[in-house]
């Protein structure tokens, strides 16, 4: 009987479209990538969407400034997210957006299914608004004194020198950020979805294994506080989607973001027909829905989505997994440190591999925060993929080149440790699978020790220069090659396009999973190419610099 392919979408959170990418938007990516990139390889039929999200005051205000309509910027900005994207090889199958008509009609058909359910409330609140501007503020739109502990120049929400929490009004002395007069508050009428309508089926969802467990203890304690109705409206002036029958109202960005996958994946569809919209989004359990996300943005994706996608009869994702935060050298990233890194400064500088695996060697399945220390990025590229991976093939390819005409031996010196390097693959693999890429990395680096042991102890330089022997250095290079290939296989999800220089110097199809049990013999390579430089301590400071000037 044939084995039945899985089939999974998976998702990564929209960035917003008011901004460049930075490494803390790759990390994110760059995890989801590793994770899909192992599923096809592994033959599973994935699909990996995203897009911008185009909606919201920051990007109204942005686009403002720029002196540019929002739908420009968002415009703008997509194509450099694209960019951005391409440049760290992130293998996404879409990039949409949330501004688009897909997603305009699917908001819609939601918002109707959940009025008509009776899960959307009106009712008048009173909020901060700048007279001057007209319009009404967001939180972060507002700063003042603490009215805690008196610091000066706090945002609306929380005071970041004593942590209260405190509604924008509360704060002494306030003002807005966009016209520096003291805000009035008031009333406008807005909509609410009763989340409570779904508390039942949220107490249920988030504990059916769909979360990560210290995602569930977070929860109860949300569960604990009650579940808030959500506020979904904003008044104009406002970028964003219309609320159908009403003039100067708009959908709260948060509710048509998430929407946004629903759109970017049928924006995909309509030219690839052989995907089936209702498989995808309605049918249970026929195909698998993953969305990797940040922890800042949990709420919306544990309760919020599960809720609204429920009430208007769409499935459920299979699971959410979390991500921490990118610091760099120990601080959260900002611009006044200079540890602020856009992925263009990045790029200008380094290459996106070194990233790629510094980072793999970092994550697990945990919501830990992941530390980039530059000099131990710089250790770990030079002595791992330089001085342990790449130094197996250099070592071998050039006898084989030479010597043997470009063509492995028929048979390989120790057939058993070609079988025990391809039998711990299947160890690897699970590690992948469950997104404990650290510990698939140590597992490599391992084996790579492992092979580089092999080639000290054989020492092929020196058997070569004894005639009697060449048949024997032969087969120890032959060895020597196909450990290599094992080992960019395993890599591959990390590191695709060394791995594509792997499969060009090698002669190969592209790799897949089941390449593992596939030795190379009496089959001819092409000439050794370098594959990887080492990282220079001037391009690090280079970088750092860059940085600096952002
Ligand atoms: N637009 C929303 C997401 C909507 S999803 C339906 C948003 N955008 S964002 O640009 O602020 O963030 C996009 C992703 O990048 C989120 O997963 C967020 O957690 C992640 N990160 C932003 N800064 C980050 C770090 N410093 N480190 C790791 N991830 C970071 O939220
Ligand atoms: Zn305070």
């Amino acid at each position: 009987m044939q084995k039945k392919t899985r089939k999974m979408l998976v998702t990564y959170a929209l960035p917003y479209a008011n901004g460049s990418l930075h490494l803390g938007h790759l990390a994110g990516f760059i995890q989801t990538d590793i994770w899909v990139r192992f599923q096809k390889m592994r033959e599973v039929e994935c699909l990996f969407i995203c897009g911008c999200d185009g909606h919201g005051t920051p990007i109204m205000i942005q686009a403002e400034k720029l002196k540019l309509a929002p739908e420009k910027l968002v415009g703008q900005v997509r194509a450099e997210h694209q960019k951005d994207i391409k440049g760290f090889l992130i293998g996404l199958d879409n990039y949409h957006t949330t501004h688009s008509s897909e997603n305009q009609a699917l908001v819609n058909i939601i918002f109707q299914r959940h009025v008509e359910k009776g899960n959307i409330n009106k009712r008048v609140i009173k909020q901060a608004y700048d007279p001057e501007k007209k319009m009404f503020l967001p939180d972060r739109y507002i700063k003042g004194e603490c009215p805690r502990c008196q610091a000066q120049d706090q945002y609306g929400d929380n005071c970041e020198a004593c942590g209260a929490t405190y509604a924008p009004m509360e704060l002494k002395n306030p003002y807005s950020t966009l016209s520096g007069i003291k805000p009035i508050e008031k009333e406008s009428e807005h909509y609410f979805f009763k989340l409570q309508n779904y508390a039942a089926l949220l107490q249920e969802w988030t504990r059916e294994g769909h979360l990560q467990e210290q995602v569930t203890h977070k929860l109860d304690e949300w569960f604990q506080v009650g579940l808030q109705d959500w506020d979904i409206s904003r008044d104009a002036p406002y970028f964003g989607f219309k609320i159908p029958g009403e003039n100067d109202k708009y959908f709260y960005c948060w509710l048509d973001a998430p929407v946004g996958y629903i759109a970017s994946f049928q924006n995909y569809i309509s030219c690839h027909s052989e995907y089936h919209f209702s498989q995808y989004w309605e049918e249970k359990n026929k195909i698998e829905l993953y969305h990797f996300i940040g922890k800042d943005i949990l709420y919306f994706h544990t309760l919020f989505w599960p809720a609204v996608l429920s009430g208007a009869g769409f499935r459920t994702p299979t699971a959410i997994f979390c991500h921490g935060f990118l610091t760099i050298d120990g601080y959260k990233m900002s611009k006044s440190r200079g540890t602020f890194i856009k992925a263009q400064t990045y790029l200008s500088h380094l290459q996106p591999e070194y990233f790629r695996y510094y980072l793999a060697t970092k994550l697990n399945d945990q919501i830990e925060d992941m530390d980039v220390n530059f000099d131990d990025f710089m250790q770990r590229v030079n002595s791992d993929l330089v001085g342990k991976f790449v130094n197996i093939a250099s070592r071998c390819a050039s006898f084989i080149n030479k010597n043997f005409s470009n063509k492995l031996a028929k048979n390989m010196a120790k057939p058993e440790l070609y079988k025990a390097f391809s039998q711990e693959g299947d160890d690897i693999a699970k590690k992948y699978e469950k997104r404990d890429f650290n510990q698939a990395i140590r597992q490599i680096m391992a084996l790579a020790d492992r092979a580089n042991q092999y080639i000290d102890e054989r020492k092929p330089w020196s058997m070569i220069k004894d005639i009697q022997l060449q048949p024997e250095t032969h087969e120890v290079c032959t060895l020597g090659i196909n450990l290599f290939c094992l080992l960019a296989i395993y890599l591959k999800p990390v590191l695709p396009a060394i791995a594509e220089k792997v499969e060009a110097f090698l002669s190969v199809a592209p790799f897949k999973w089941a390449d593992k049990n596939k030795p190379l013999l009496n089959h001819t390579i092409q000439i050794f190419q370098p594959l990887a430089q080492r990282l220079e301590k001037t391009q690090i400071d280079a970088l750092k610099q860059a940085a600096q000037n952002e």
